[in-house]
């Protein structure tokens, strides 16, 4: 399945843009500002009716206008399917396929998955570990989409739980309730980890391979360190015995909301020892590492949406990175005004002063150039 067609309405700084990606591999590249991040998060919110930006799609309405609105159309196994996602201040948020609303565990059926990079996205590499759990879960969801609900589950349990042990601790509530919450806390943490388990031994050697792909030199790996046990009985036993503990606490303090996944170069961990450009290595290694799991699980590859990807890199691992993107599947990345992309034929090139209109070429000084029409090359 692959994307052809992309319309973005209104999102943020574009209107009526038209942007037909290639079925390989686009560079969309522009000055700061043109709107290059605008247009990749518009494809996103085409697709699946949320943002990689920010949680409130209130944001991609463009200032002083009511709506947003983007078209995607997508293209597989003989059949077109046209995705739009829109959102209101007035009416909030619609998402359809060819015109019927759509809930999201369907639409997924009907259109590629959607890799991002983003330079937020480095938080997951240097960040906290809360951010690489959320992504890990997120990889088991679309690796295993009957484990996708795990996470929600247990995120209600622990809150339940952390009420009910402060309400203990104030003696609001007495602790004859807590042992079935004992119990569902250690059943829903226990799926959790196998999932999470699971997921870093799909993902563990792919995830070295790609690195050593990308140019991230030096022995590596991924580890998954859980936060406590990972069997419901050892999880429940574990629960009984901090029991003092938490209460004195007011919250849960031991489970899989502790897990930690760690990237490791040399025997030290990225997260604080990694250079800028080591960072972003680990982190697109990772995006290819779930893409092999998923392409060798049957599945169909991603689109890989990379913002400002290219930035950090050297020459050498621009180059790397091209030619992996070349390798198969389709990916639209953008990329500043002026940064080196490698010249590869097969690459399309964009202007974004091509799709965004004339008048911000002039705006801009800049030369109109041939063949303005498409923008691709
Ligand atoms: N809701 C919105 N309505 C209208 N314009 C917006 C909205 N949100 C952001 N913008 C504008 O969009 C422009 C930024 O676009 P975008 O982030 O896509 O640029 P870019 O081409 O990715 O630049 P860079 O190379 O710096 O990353 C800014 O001028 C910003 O003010
Ligand atoms: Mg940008």
């Amino acid at each position: 399945m692959i994307v052809s067609r992309v319309e973005a309405d209104q999102v943020r700084s574009l209107a009526g843009v038209i942007f037909e990606p290639d079925p390989g591999l686009t560079v969309i590249i522009g000055p700061n500002g043109a709107g290059k991040t605008n247009l990749v998060e518009a494809i996103y919110f085409g697709l699946t009716s949320r943002s990689f930006r920010t949680s409130d799609r209130r944001d991609l309405i463009p200032f002083g206008s009511a709506f947003a609105r983007c078209r995607v159309t997508v293209q597989g196994g003989g059949v077109d399917h046209v995705f739009m996602a829109s959102a209101s201040r007035s009416e909030g948020n619609r998402f359809t396929m060819d015109g019927a609303r759509i809930e999201q565990a369907e639409a997924v059926l009907h259109r590629p998955k959607v890799t991002v990079f983003s330079p937020d996205r480095l938080e997951l590499v240097k960040g906290p570990p809360a951010g690489r759990r959320a992504h890990l879960d997120s990889f088991v969801a679309a690796r295993w989409p009957s484990r996708a609900g795990l996470r929600s589950t247990f995120g209600r349990i622990l809150a339940q739980r952390n009420a009910l042990i402060a309400r203990i601790s104030s003696a609001e509530a007495n602790s004859s309730q807590l042992a079935t919450w004992n119990s569902q806390f250690a059943e829903a943490g226990a799926n959790l980890a196998s999932g999470r388990e699971a997921a870093v031994e799909a993902l563990a050697e792919r995830w070295v391979e790609a690195a050593d792909d990308l140019g991230l030199e030096g022995p590596k790996g991924i580890s998954y360190r859980p936060g406590s046990a990972t069997t419901k009985e050892e999880i429940e036993a574990g629960l009984e015995e901090r029991l003092e503990h938490d209460l004195r606490l007011g919250r849960s303090s031991w489970g899989p909301h502790h897990d930690e996944v760690r990237l490791e170069l040399d025997g030290r961990q990225l997260r604080r020892f990694g250079s800028q450009g080591q960072q972003r290595l680990g982190l697109l290694a990772l995006l290819f590492a779930e893409r092999a799991a998923l392409l060798d699980a049957g599945e169909a590859a991603p689109l890989m949406l990379l913002d400002d990807v290219m930035s950090e890199l050297d020459a050498h691992r621009r180059g790397r990175l091209v030619e992996r993107l070349l390798g198969g599947g389709q990916s639209v990345i953008t990329a500043a005004e002026g940064e080196l992309i490698p010249e590869r034929q097969e690459i399309s090139r964009v202007a974004i002063r091509d799709l965004v209109g004339a008048d911000e070429e002039r705006d801009n000084g800049e030369d109109p150039g041939a063949g303005s029409g498409g923008g691709t090359s």
